[in-house]
C-alpha cells in the first residue's frame, strides 16, 4: 500500500480511537468519520513501517449513511480526543465493543463465546472524574480543556456532558476563580508558568474534590486564598487539594501533595453497604454504577460460598476485595497506592468485614510472599497488564481460579495465552461497558486450572 494510492473501501468496524476500520488488500485501513457498513473512495495518507496498516481520508462518499450514525450529544464530539464514539448509536457501541473483544480473543485462539456487553443506565453524566488542562486563550481569559489529540492545542471542556453534573458545576466554578488568581497559566511547551491542571472528583451526594496541580515553586499563598474562595463560591467542595508537579511527561499527579482546605478524600458508595473514601490520585472506576455491577458479578463468579481463600490483586481502594469478603471470602487486597490501602482499610471496618479482608502495600509481583493461601485470585491490572513476573508468582500459587478484570482487550489476550502455558484455560467471557461513547471495554474473564 502507498502513500497517496486511492482505494474504495466499507468500513467493517470502528477502531477504539474513532476511525472506521476496513480490511483492504490486506491491510487494516483506518478512515476517520466512516462508521461500520458506510463505504468510501479513500485517499492514503500514511503506512505503518511496523504492521500492514495505514490510515486514509475520504474523498468521497459512496451510497447511504449508517442506520446507526447519529449526532453526537457533544458539539465538539471527538475534537477533545474524549469520547470518540457519539456518533454511534448505543446499541451498535454495544456490539462493536463486543467485536474488538472477540477478535483480539480470537487472536489469543479462544472460542470462549464473549457474553453480550452489559449496558449502562447513562450515556451522559456517567465520569466521576473531571481532568482538565490549564490554558489562556490569546484574548485573555483561563480556560480549563483537554489537549487535542497529538497537539498542544486545548479545546475547552467544561460544560462536558459526560461527567456528573457535580463535577461541570465545579468545573466551570473553578474557571470562573482562576482568572482573579494571580496565578499563571503554565505553557507546556516553553515550560514556564505555575498552574498546570485541575482536577475534580465527584462523590456522594453531588460532593466534589478540587486538585489543583501547579509547578513546584508556587507559592502557597497564592493557592490558599483561591482554595478558600472555591469553597465559598460552591458549597458542594469537600475539600482542595494542592499537587506539585514539575514532571514533563504528561503525568497529572505526583505524592507531593498538601491539603489547602477541607477534607482530602470524597466518598463513594457502592451499593447500600460499602462506602468507600477516595482520595484525589486514588484509583476509582470512574462509572459508579456500572462499577458496582461488575464487582457483584466478579464476586459471583469468583466465590462459590463461604470459607474460600481470595486475593484481589491491584485492589485499588478495595471495591471488589470488598465485594468478594460480603460474599464469605477472606480476601486479602494487594495494591502499591498506600492512600488507596488506607481507603480500603476504612471501608472494610465501616462495612464490618474488616475480620475478612486484610490489605497490604506491595507491588503485585510480591503475591507470593504475602500469601500461599488462594483457591481465587482476581486480577484487575492497569492498561499494560500483567508483567511476566507477575504471571510467575499466579501460577506459582496455583489457585484453582483466576478472575481476570481488564480494560484493554489486548493486554489480557496476550496474558490469557500466557497463563494458558501454565495450565489456566478460559472458561467465560463477561464484557460490561463503563464508558459509553468511548471505545473503551471493560471484560470479566474467568480461568480455570486444568
Ligand atoms: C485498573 S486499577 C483497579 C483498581 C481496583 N480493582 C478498582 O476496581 O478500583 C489498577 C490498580 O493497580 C494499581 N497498580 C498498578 N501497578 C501495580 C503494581 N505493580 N502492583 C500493585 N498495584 C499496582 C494502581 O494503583 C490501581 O489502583
Amino acid at each position: 500500500m502507498k502513500i497517496g494510492s486511492r482505494h474504495q473501501v466499507v468500513a467493517v468496524g470502528l477502531a477504539p480511537e474513532g476511525a472506521g476500520l476496513t480490511r483492504t488488500n490486506g491491510y487494516d485501513v483506518y478512515v476517520a468519520d466512516l462508521l461500520p457498513g458506510e463505504q468510501a473512495r479513500v485517499v492514503v495518507d500514511h503506512v505503518s513501517p511496523h504492521r500492514p496498516a495505514a490510515w486514509a481520508r475520504i474523498e468521497a462518499r459512496i451510497g447511504p449513511v449508517s442506520a446507526d450514525r447519529v449526532q453526537p450529544a457533544c458539539p465538539g464530539a471527538g475534537s477533545c480526543g474524549g469520547c470518540t464514539w457519539q456518533h454511534l448509536r448505543y446499541l451498535a457501541q454495544l456490539c462493536e465493543k463486543r467485536r474488538i473483544l472477540s477478535e483480539a480473543l480470537a487472536v489469543a485462539g479462544s472460542a470462549v463465546p464473549v457474553a453480550p456487553v452489559v449496558a449502562a443506565d447513562a450515556e451522559l453524566g456517567y465520569r466521576n472524574l473531571g481532568k482538565y488542562v490549564v490554558s489562556r486563550t490569546s484574548d485573555g481569559p483561563v480556560v480549563l480543556g483537554a489537549f487535542a489529540p497529538r497537539t498542544h492545542h486545548v479545546v475547552p471542556t467544561v460544560g462536558c456532558r459526560v461527567v456528573e453534573p457535580v463535577v461541570a458545576r465545579v468545573a466551570e466554578a473553578v474557571q470562573k476563580q482562576l482568572g482573579g488568581s494571580g496565578l499563571s497559566v503554565y505553557d507546556e511547551p516553553s515550560r514556564r508558568g505555575q498552574l498546570r491542571y485541575v482536577l475534580v472528583r465527584g462523590g456522594d451526594d453531588e460532593r466534589a474534590l478540587v486538585g489543583l496541580v501547579t509547578t513546584g515553586a508556587t507559592p502557597a499563598a497564592l493557592l490558599r486564598p483561591l482554595a478558600d474562595a472555591l469553597r465559598a463560591a460552591r458549597s458542594e467542595v469537600e475539600g482542595v487539594v494542592w499537587i506539585r508537579n514539575d514532571q514533563a511527561d504528561g503525568a497529572l499527579l505526583t505524592g507531593d501533595q498538601t491539603l489547602l482546605c477541607g477534607r482530602d478524600r470524597v466518598r463513594q458508595s457502592l451499593g447500600s453497604r460499602l462506602q468507600l473514601e477516595v482520595p484525589i490520585g486514588g484509583f476509582f472506576q470512574i462509572n459508579r454504577t456500572q462499577a458496582a455491577r461488575l464487582y457483584q458479578r466478579v464476586a459471583e463468579l469468583a466465590v462459590d460460598g463461604p470459607g474460600g481463600h481470595a486475593v484481589d490483586l491491584y485492589c485499588g481502594a478495595g471495591g471488589i476485595a470488598l465485594h468478594l469478603a460480603a460474599a464469605g471470602a477472606t480476601v486479602l487486597g494487594i495494591e502499591r497506592n498506600p492512600e488507596s490501602i488506607a481507603s480500603a482499610r476504612a471501608a472494610a471496618r465501616r462495612a464490618g468485614l474488616a475480620a475478612r479482608a486484610r490489605f497490604e502495600v506491595a507491588s503485585a509481583a510480591q503475591l507470593a510472599a504475602l500469601t500461599d493461601q488462594a483457591d481465587v485470585i482476581v486480577v484487575n491490572p492497569p492498561r499494560k497488564g500483567l508483567d511476566s513476573e507477575t504471571r510467575a508468582a499466579l501460577a506459582a500459587l496455583r489457585p484453582d481460579r483466576i478472575v481476570y478484570v481488564s480494560c484493554h482487550p489486548h493486554t489480557l489476550a496476550r496474558d490469557i495465552t500466557a497463563l494458558a502455558s501454565s495450565g489456566y484455560d478460559l472458561m467465560a467471557v463477561e464484557p460490561f461497558d463503563l464508558m459509553p461513547g468511548t471505545g473503551q471495554v471493560e471484560a470479566i474473564t474467568v480461568l480455570s486450572r486444568t
